[in-house]
This record gives structure tokens, C-alpha cells and sequence, in this order.
């Protein structure tokens, strides 16, 4: 397979700095580029007995740069090997910029890549989406790219904002695929195109839209079903907050549960909730597990804040943890993966203490755990707040703080961040199910993944603390019980 000029050089670039030794703390167990910068996850798969995942990457430098894709694969979604950058932008329909999309296997045994092409010119921007195929490393662009363009576009919709497909195949053998455009009056729209071979496209219906509701613009869809309901997934440009406190304000994500009449090409949405509360949490992409699991990645960033976050070397950006998506009274509900167990080590597990005041617990202490606490609410009626404090340290410091009696639990990180951090602090209804408040605490050097409740809540976030600050304590005003379980990851 011939190799471009411009992918022979980020190749050989990484290469040249996998030799090097980089200072600087990387993640434990959580995908992030060898070097340079990534956002949203692509092609996220299982092909050939791997899980691979693609990015968003720009190998030169940690800023947003014209998009290559970067790729890893694992095989437990957690240890990740980084493998030879995939897609450069090296032909007219991508020239600008190997933009977000997906990958499927085929029939014939190979890995086809669908992706948006971005090219600019005479002051506009087109967006088109186009193929690559190849073995699982090393890919070819299809000749009769682009495959889908503004020609297919329904009427009001922008080919200049026309990205991210997100591609399947069904059980009937026909392929499809979500992408997004931005329509004049209808705002972020999720497309539906089908495909008997997947290289000729349709535009089916449109399944969704912003209508001034949920941001102004949409990027990365997914669309699957799930424990028999249909969800919807964009990420949202633009979001206003809403007064409720459910979303919050600029970008963020929405899932979308309803149902879907795939004759009449219709969905209709019935609940809307944020896939994630917390501030670093954007374009997940879904895959479906060999055990059927629906398995959640997403790009653990903002793109508001991710200017001015410290970069700790010579990469920036990494993923969330991968997760198990269910569908519960008609909420979604996300648990880390179960394979996340098997890097347990040391724990420590405590019944029904009571804590006041300030307390800590001997050993409890770390920046890679896996931390459950289950505050009994019902059992600590004089508890008018509790707090659990993590990556502590010096003048550093990560709260989650709960007030009982009106079930708002809020994560602040103003005691760990940069100056001027416009999303340290983060309010969110976290009401206790059966009069108990479970908070699981996944934390991997930099990043905190909190599941509130089951996994009916997510809230993701960087802290930025160095590594001595470890330390992890309670705070309670007024005698609170609970339960807590702990491992350092490894
Ligand atoms: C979302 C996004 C996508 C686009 C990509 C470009 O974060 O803006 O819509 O394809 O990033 O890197």
C-alpha cells in the first residue's frame, strides 16, 4: 500500500519520538496520543480480535493542527499500544483535514474508514465524506472519493458544515450511516444516509434537530439502540444553560431516547438528558462488543478551556474511560468497563462508618484509584453536608460536595486548576436512590470520572494538581454514615 508524502512524515515523525524519553506524567489506563495533540475519538471497533481506536490528531505540535487520524489498539480497552498514524491529509477531498468519523468491517475482510474531507478555498469551507480502506493499519483513500457530498444534502442544509458520519451495518446487510449539517433554520441536524455497498449513499431523513432547543450546531452523532429504546447522540455547539442546572452552558452532549420506524425513516425523541455533567467530556462514539456490551469513548476535553490547559509534555488530550451504556426507567446509565477490575490492586473496604468533622482513613490515599462511597442519607439525618476531597495536597485540592437535604451535589475544582478556569465549578440534582447517594471515583493521575448513583450520572474532569498531591479525606457537617471501598489501579 503506498504511503503519502505527508503520512510517510508524521509516521516517521513519531518514530523519531517514541525513541525520545518524554518528561511529564501520561495516563495509566486512559488512551492519549504519544505525542502531539488529539480530540475526538474515530473508528472507534473490534476488528480481528482488537479494539481500535482512532483520533483526531495533529502529531506536531499540542494545538489543533491539520487533521491526521492517530491510532491505538488494545485488547482489554484500557492498555493501549500506539500504532502508526492512519490517515493524513494528502489528496484533494481531504487537503485540509482528515476530519471525525468512523470505521466498519466488511464482508471481504477489510476495514473501511468513513470520515469527513474538510478543504477550504476562495474563503469557504466544504465538508465531504469520503473512504479509506485498508487491513487495520495501514489504509488507502478511495479513488471515487468523496462518497457523500453536498449533492445529498436536503434542502437548507450547509455543505460547508456536513461532518463526523458515523457508519454501521445492519443486521439486513445494509450499511448506514449519521452524519450531522448545519440547516438555516432548523440548527445542528443529525442525517441519516444508507448504502448497500457502502460506497454508494442515500440521504434517508433527517432524524433530528437543535430547533434552538440544544445548541446551535452538532457534531459527532451516533445513533443505536439500546435495551429497547433508540438513542440519539450529538455533541452540542453553543448550548445555553438551562435553569434547571441539567446542562450547562457552551458545549456538551445529548442523548436522545425514543423510537425509531426505520420504514417510514422516522425517529421520535421522547426524553433528552446530558450524556455527561461534568466540564471535559465531549464526542463520544459508541461500539458494540463481541458480548454485545454498547461501549462509550469519549474526548476527555472542552474545547473552551483546552487553549489554556497545561500541557504536561509533548502530547495533550486524552480519552474517558471506555463504558458500558444501558438504558434504565428511561434514563441512560454508564458504568466504567468491567474489565477496569482486573487492575485492582491494594483495597481497603469500610461499613457503615460514621464520620464528622474532618477525617481521612489510613492508606487512603493516591492519584490512580477506583473509590466507591455510599453515603446513607436517609441513615444520616443530621448530615447538612458532606464532602469528599481527592488530589489533596499543599494548596491543592478536588472537592465533590453534597448537601442532603436538597440532593445537589457539586464538583469544584478551583483549588486544582489554571487561572481564570471558566468551568471549575459544576452544580448538578443528584437526587439519592433508595435514601443512598453512591459516588464510584475513578481517578487516573490528571483526570476524575465520577458515577454518581449507579452510573444514572456521569461527571468527567481534569484536575490540575501535581502528582505529590494524593492525599483524599471527608468532610461532614454533622454525623454522616457511609460505605466506602477502595483500590489503587495498576
Ligand atoms: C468535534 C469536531 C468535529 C470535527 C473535528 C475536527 O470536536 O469539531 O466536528 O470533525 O472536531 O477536529
Amino acid at each position: 500500500m503506498s504511503e503519502s508524502a505527508a503520512l510517510a512524515a508524521a509516521r516517521a515523525y513519531e518514530r523519531r519520538q517514541a525513541a525520545a524519553r518524554f518528561p511529564g506524567e501520561r495516563p495509566r489506563f486512559h488512551a492519549a496520543p504519544l505525542v502531539g495533540w488529539a480530540n475526538d475519538p474515530n473508528g472507534f471497533c473490534w476488528y480481528q480480535g482488537e479494539y481500535h481506536l482512532f483520533y483526531q490528531y495533529y502529531p506536531y505540535r499540542t494545538c489543533w493542527g491539520p487533521m491526521h487520524w492517530g491510532h491505538a489498539v488494545s485488547g482489554d480497552l484500557l492498555r493501549w499500544t500506539h500504532r502508526p498514524a492512519a490517515l493524513a491529509p494528502d489528496t484533494p477531498a481531504d487537503a485540509d483535514g482528515c476530519f471525525s468519523g468512523s470505521a466498519v468491517g466488511l464482508p471481504d475482510g477489510r476495514m473501511l474508514l468513513l470520515y469527513t474531507g474538510m478543504r477550504r478555498g476562495c474563503g469557504a469551507q466544504r465538508q465531504t465524506q469520503c473512504i479509506a480502506l485498508g487491513d487495520g493499519e495501514d489504509f488507502e483513500k478511495y479513488g471515487g472519493n468523496p462518497v457523500i457530498d453536498a449533492s445529498a444534502l436536503p434542502e437548507g442544509c450547509s455543505a460547508a458544515d456536513f461532518r463526523d458520519p458515523k457508519i454501521w451495518r445492519g443486521p439486513d446487510g445494509n450499511y448506514f450511516c449519521v452524519a450531522v449539517s448545519r440547516h438555516k433554520t432548523a440548527g445542528g441536524s443529525a442525517l441519516l444516509f444508507c448504502s448497500r455497498d457502502a460506497f454508494r449513499w442515500q440521504y434517508r431523513c433527517t432524524l433530528d434537530a437543535s430547533r434552538g432547543a440544544y445548541g446551535k450546531m452538532w457534531e459527532c452523532p451516533d445513533f443505536f439502540a439500546l435495551d429497547g429504546v433508540q438513542l440519539l447522540v450529538v455533541s452540542m455547539q453553543e448550548m445555553q444553560a438551562t435553569p434547571d442546572g441539567e446542562f450547562g452552558e457552551g458545549y456538551g452532549t445529548l442523548a436522545l431516547l425514543g423510537e425509531y420506524d426505520p420504514q417510514a425513516g422516522r425517529f421520535a425523541r421522547r426524553a433528552a438528558q446530558p450524556v455527561d455533567y461534568g466540564p471535559d467530556f465531549y464526542a463520544p462514539q459508541t461500539l458494540q462488543s463481541p458480548d454485545g456490551r454498547r461501549i462509550l469513548i469519549a474526548w476527555m476535553e472542552n474545547w473552551a478551556t483546552c487553549g489554556q490547559a497545561p500541557r504536561r509534555g509533548p502530547w495533550f488530550g486524552r480519552m474517558t474511560l471506555p463504558r458500558e451504556l444501558s438504558v434504565r426507567q428511561g434514563r441512560l446509565f454508564q458504568q466504567p468497563v468491567r474489565e477496569l477490575e482486573n487492575l485492582r490492586q491494594a483495597g481497603i473496604r469500610r461499613r457503615g462508618v460514621t464520620l464528622c468533622g474532618r477525617s481521612g482513613f489510613e492508606a487512603l490515599r493516591g492519584r490512580t484509584f477506583d473509590l466507591s462511597v455510599v453515603l446513607d442519607v436517609a441513615g444520616s439525618p443530621e448530615c447538612r453536608r458532606f464532602a469528599l476531597r481527592f488530589a489533596e495536597g499543599g494548596r491543592f485540592f478536588a472537592e465533590l460536595r453534597y448537601i442532603p437535604g436538597c440532593g445537589e451535589l457539586t464538583f469544584d475544582r478551583s483549588g486544582s486548576t489554571f487561572a481564570g478556569d471558566p468551568l471549575c465549578i459544576r452544580r448538578i440534582a443528584a437526587p439519592p436512590a433508595a435514601g443512598r447517594l453512591s459516588l464510584r471515583v475513578i481517578m487516573d493521575g490528571d483526570s476524575v470520572e465520577v458515577f454518581v448513583n449507579e452510573g444514572e450520572r456521569t461527571l468527567t474532569a481534569q484536575v490540575c494538581a501535581p502528582p505529590q498531591a494524593d492525599g483524599i479525606s471527608f468532610v461532614s457537617d454533622g454525623p454522616a454514615v457511609m460505605d466506602l471501598e477502595y483500590y489503587l489501579l495498576g
